[in-house]
């Protein structure tokens, strides 16, 4: 049974996604003036990789279920674009962050091929439109800015569950009269493949082991989704998740988990400009080789148990080296913002990039605004230099877009950051957080 929603009075609140509008249409760019010594405390939103493949999940069950702590991001109302157009009902309560869905309605099996381009995550609602109607009819992903980003590790490990793939230009059909358990073995503990094969394993008869399966705190958060819902799913030792299918799963109420990526941000905005932040909410075990790095630069790092964590910076921070790894391990979504504030650090530092094959496109940004860095492969060198300057540079992706904003606000004079859809995509109102804590920026319109 979901306790009953406390629905604000003002009905005017919910809205269906077509109401909504998150983006300022007239606004083309971000412009950040140097701000430095940023303080404060600020509120962390909900994750948007958790909510994405929590909504996906809600596909497999019927009913009412409730999302709290969902970010008004633009790729959160893509989600819901797509779960409408399935046919489920969907408001937003952006004011509140509560999202419901009532899946009841979904008639669907059928992606639009414009909504699939739009947002490589709506791959996620193959594995349960899979077990829901035996069918699922999905256009490929395609590649984007930070490299091919195949879905092999998806389609391969359908057809071991005895669902048939048949690719006819960019679509993927996919059926299955029967979904059968077995053990899938990931080549790489990729995020998206994981979550859905375990999605499609929860309705699937039988026992269905994950060997080498990601377990980014976002899956765990879908797995305490899936659990709330009925399913029977173990984590074994080492990075297996076993899954007892069962007939049949219910609607949910669940609070997402906060971003680590935007605390990662936050805190990374308050290093490179000598400032002092405090994030109640943020969670130090789901970046304990991030909080190493900062510290190992010569930033104080103070964490409470279970949540909090303090940056006091140091005025000449160090370089230090890392390779980018799946959980626990340095996270990939952070190792742009962090090679903007190793731009200004004493030394040379060299990040390896293991994830993704294309991930340095900020880095000829940053170089634009004076960042000595060399790229070798997946290798880059970053030696520091005591000044960045602001000038004009493009957002490449939504984590390319922190980055760049983060050398803003330590860069002397103005930058202008263009490609503000990939901010408005991965972080809700993040300018907004960092003017609290003292940040100058606002919007450039084309005008
Ligand atoms: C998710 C995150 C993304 C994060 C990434 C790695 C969401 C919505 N996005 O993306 O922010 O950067 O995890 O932590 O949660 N790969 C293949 N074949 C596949 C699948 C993946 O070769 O079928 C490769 C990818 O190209 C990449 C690596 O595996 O090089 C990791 O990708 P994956 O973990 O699947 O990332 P996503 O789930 O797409």
């Amino acid at each position: 049974m979901i306790p009953a929603i406390k629905k604000s009075t003002d009905q005017a609140k919910w809205k269906r996604a077509e109401d909504l509008n998150l983006i300022d249409n007239e606004a083309t760019g971000l412009i950040v003036q140097q701000s430095l010594k940023l303080q404060g405390q600020v509120a962390i939103s909900g994750a948007k990789n958790a909510v994405l493949v929590i909504m996906a999940s809600l596909i497999l069950c019927d009913g009412k279920s409730i999302l709290r702590n969902v970010p008004a991001s633009t790729d959160v109302l893509h989600m819901i674009s797509v779960l409408e157009f399935l046919g489920a009902t969907v408001f937003f309560d952006m004011e509140n962050h509560i999202l419901q869905v009532d899946s009841s309605s979904i008639n669907s099996y059928t992606v639009d091929m414009e909504l699939m381009k739009k947002m490589r995550a709506s791959v996620l609602v193959a594995g349960p439109l899979l077990v829901r109607f035996g069918r699922a009819d999905i256009a490929l992903p395609g590649g984007c800015s930070i490299g091919p980003r195949p879905i092999d590790f998806h389609l391969k490990n359908f057809a071991r569950m005895g669902i048939e793939i048949k690719v006819e230009g960019d679509y993927v059909h996919a059926f299955a009269k029967k979904c059968v358990p077995t053990k899938i073995v990931l080549e790489y503990p990729s995020v998206g493949a994981t979550e859905n094969i375990l999605m499609t394993a929860t309705l699937t008869k039988g026992k269905t082991i994950i060997v080498n399966a990601s377990l980014e705190p976002e899956v765990i958060d879908l797995i305490a989704v899936l659990k709330k819902m009925g399913a029977h799913i173990h984590i074994e030792n080492p990075a297996t998740i076993e899954i007892e299918g069962v007939s049949s799963l219910k609607p949910i109420d669940h609070t997402v988990m906060m971003d680590r990526l935007e605390v990662g941000g936050l805190l990374l905005a308050s290093a490179i400009t000598g400032g002092n932040i405090y994030l109640p909410e943020a969670q130090a075990n789901h970046l304990e080789v991030f909080l190493e790095k900062l510290t190992e630069m010569g930033h104080s790092i103070t964490c409470e148990m279970p949540r909090g964590i303090r940056l006091k910076a140091t005025l000449s921070p160090k370089a230090v080296s890392f390779r980018t790894a799946p959980f626990p391990g340095f996270p990939t979504d952070l190792q742009a913002p962090m090679i903007a504030a190793l731009a200004l650090a004493e030394g040379d530092s060299i990040v390896h990039e293991t994830v993704f094959e294309n991930r340095f496109l900020h880095i000829r940004e940053l170089q634009k605004m004076g960042a000595q860095i060399e790229v070798n492969g997946d290798r880059a060198r970053i030696r520091g230099v005591e000044r960045l300057y602001g000038t004009s540079v493009i957002a490449s992706d939504i984590r390319a877009s922190c980055a760049l904003v983060l050398a803003g606000l330590a860069a002397q004079g103005s930058t202008t950051i263009i490609g503000i859809h990939h901010w408005r995509r991965g972080y809700e109102n993040l300018e907004n957080k960092l003017k609290a804590l003292g940040a100058k920026i606002s919007l450039k319109t084309s005008n």
